[in-house]
Formats: structure tokens, C-alpha cells, sequence
């Protein structure tokens, strides 16, 4: 989609949702929850987050991330059983309920990142063991690592930590054998994801999964996969070259709308945001289009003959 396109339809987003029948509501960052007895509707909204709030609102961002997910999901059923029961609209997946593990099970193979707790600023400071695997000296920034390795951290409101698998263990978080599980799965659908991505230009560097057990206690994917915001995207064949020059890889990059509030207000401390510059809002929802239509293959198809709320109204009423 071009992005005067995009532009006409800059105030077209789903901010929010209101469905009380469908069961207790519950608002994440991005998605909105409804509990009821035996399943879940997720709703994916257009919203936008940074410095832990709400930045903006980008047109077709949830109906993409939606769609990314459920891609992902096929791609990798064979794998490991996921949640996804149905998806009657681009926005909506209905899962199964699942008690959620509290552990966030990142998967990475490479080392990158530039936060306190990425895995390159750990090493870049001197770490080398990190409890599960112990990296040589002498790795590059974004360096592939010789085989992904596996960095959870404990999933909670505020900070997520760091934490071992011996510790998981250790602090009854659950059992060897079900870490043993999640550990062995987690690496599965992350090497399919790297090989599907790679038919597809990019690589798959790194990604956050969460897992839940069902009724009977039996071990499955839960929330999203391999979105662009749960994941980090590379392109590859610019990937070899850079690298060896020392370049920063061409990757998914959405970091210029964060720039510009960190430029134009005190996005930590300032109790009202600025409005985001719709030039900057429309680039960034091309951008997550982009990204869909590399990864599916297919072309963005939006129906732009109602809103999305209209269209989510009535789709629901359906089922
Ligand atoms: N099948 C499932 N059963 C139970 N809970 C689920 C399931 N799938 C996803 N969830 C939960 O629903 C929420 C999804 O919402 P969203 O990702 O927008 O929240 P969030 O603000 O990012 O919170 P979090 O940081 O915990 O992911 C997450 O808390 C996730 O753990
Ligand atoms: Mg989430």
C-alpha cells in the first residue's frame, strides 16, 4: 500500500474496544483480552507503545501483527500445539485458556541488541557465562552465534528478569521435565522460523515466546509469534557485507518515532504527549505492512469500505 494511502486513512484506527459479553476485559499493551470460562478473545489493536505508554496509534498495525501471528502459528502447528482456535476477523484470534508459565522464553541466534539487558552489552561488559551456555572470547556485534541459545527471563508487571534454568528449577517455577520441554520447543519453532524466514530474504535473529498449559496439563504455544514486535528481522542478503564491514545490519526499524518524542518532550516524565507527526505514523504503519507482505508472501488486503471496529462489531456477532 502507498503511503498516501496510508495517509488518507490516518485516523482510521482501532484504539480500543468494548465488548462486555464476551467475557472479563483485560487491556494489554497492544491487544485487548476477554477472559470467558474456556477461551479467549484477543483483539489486536492499532495501538502503539514506548517508554512503557502509548505513543500513537498506527493504521493496520493490529490487523498486521494479527496476521503475522497467525502465519507463524501454521508454520509451526506440527511443532508444538498453539492456542488458536479461530480467527473470525483479521483482528480477532479466540484461543484456549491456558494457565500462563510465567516465564518469557527468549531465543537467540545472534548476539545483538543495545538495552542494559541485551545479550551484546553483557558480553560487551564481560560476560561470558550465562548459566545455561558459556560464549567464547573474541564475538563480533551481531555475530551469529554457533547454535541459538536461550536467555528466559521471568515475566512480570515491571521489569522482566534475568533468570537461569537452574534457577527456574530451583525456585519451583516448574519442573525439570517441563523446562526440559519448553526448552526443547522453543528452539524447534525458532530454527523453522529462521528457516521459513530465510525463504523469505530475512533472518530471524531473536524472539520472545510464552507458553501455557491447558486442562489437561499438556504444553502449549500461547500469545504471539514471530512478530515484529515479539522478534527482531534482519535482511539477508545485505547481512554478510555489513557485517563484515562493521555496518549495522538493514533491519525493521521503528526506532525514528521513539527519536522524535525523546526529541520533542520528555516522553519518561511528561503527563500529555505530544501528538505523533502523521508523515512520521503513516511511515511507520507502511513499514509493518511492509513487513507482512515479505513474510506471508502476500499482498495487504484491507477492507476500506467500513472501520475496523464496524467490521469487528459484526464479525463477532456472527459466532
Ligand atoms: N492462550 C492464552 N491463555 C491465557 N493468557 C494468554 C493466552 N495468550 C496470551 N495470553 C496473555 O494475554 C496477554 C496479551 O496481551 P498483550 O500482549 O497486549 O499484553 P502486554 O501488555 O504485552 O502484556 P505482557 O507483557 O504480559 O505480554 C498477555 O499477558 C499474555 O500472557
Ligand atoms: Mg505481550
Amino acid at each position: 500500500m502507498d503511503i498516501e494511502k496510508i495517509k488518507e486513512h490516518i485516523d482510521d484506527v482501532l484504539v480500543e474496544t468494548n465488548f462486555p459479553t464476551l467475557g472479563e476485559k483485560k487491556i494489554g499493551k497492544v491487544r485487548d483480552i476477554y477472559i470467558a470460562e474456556d477461551h479467549i478473545t484477543l483483539i489486536s489493536t492499532d495501538r502503539h507503545t514506548s517508554f512503557d505508554r502509548k505513543i500513537a496509534e498506527v493504521p493496520f498495525k493490529g490487523e498486521v501483527l494479527n496476521q503475522i501471528s497467525l502465519f507463524w502459528f501454521d508454520k509451526t502447528k506440527d511443532i508444538i500445539q498453539n492456542h488458536v482456535i479461530s480467527a473470525p476477523d483479521p483482528n480477532v484470534v479466540i484461543v484456549k485458556k491456558c494457565k500462563v508459565i510465567p516465564i518469557e522464553m527468549v531465543v537467540r541466534g545472534y548476539i545483538t541488541g543495545s538495552t542494559n539487558t541485551s545479550l551484546w552489552t553483557l558480553y560487551k561488559d564481560g560476560q561470558r557465562d550465562f548459566g545455561n551456555f558459556v560464549l567464547e572470547d573474541e564475538i563480533k556485534k551481531n555475530q551469529k552465534l554457533d547454535a541459538p541459545v536461550l536467555t528466559p527471563t521471568t515475566k512480570s508487571d515491571e521489569h522482566d528478569r534475568p533468570i537461569t534454568p537452574k534457577e527456574i528449577v530451583a525456585e519451583g517455577i516448574m519442573a525439570q521435565e517441563l523446562w526440559d520441554e519448553m526448552a526443547d520447543k522453543a528452539l524447534k519453532i525458532f530454527t523453522r522460523g529462521q528457516e521459513v524466514a530465510l525463504t523469505k530474504g530475512l533472518i530471524l535473529v531473536d524472539t520472545k515466546y510464552e507458553f501455557g498449559l491447558d486442562e489437561n496439563g499438556k504444553l502449549i504455544l500461547i500469545d504471539e509469534i514471530h512478530t515484529p514486535d515479539s522478534s527482531r528481522y534482519w535482511k539477508a542478503n545485505t547481512y554478510e557485507e555489513r557485517f563484515s564491514k562493521g555496518e549495522e545490519p538493514e533491519y525493521f526499524d521503528k526506532e525514528f518515532l521513539r527519536l522524535w518524542f525523546k526529541e520533542n518532550c520528555d516522553p519518561y516524565k511528561d503527563k500529555v504527549l505530544p501528538k505523533a507527526p502523521p508523515e512520521l505514523v503513516a511511515e511507520l504503519s507502511r513499514r509493518y505492512i511492509e513487513i507482512y507482505e515479505t513474510i506471508t508472501g502476500k499482498p495487504f488486503k484491507h477492507d476500506f469500505s467500513q472501520t475496523t471496529l464496524e467490521r469487528i462489531t459484526k464479525n463477532l456477532a456472527k459466532i
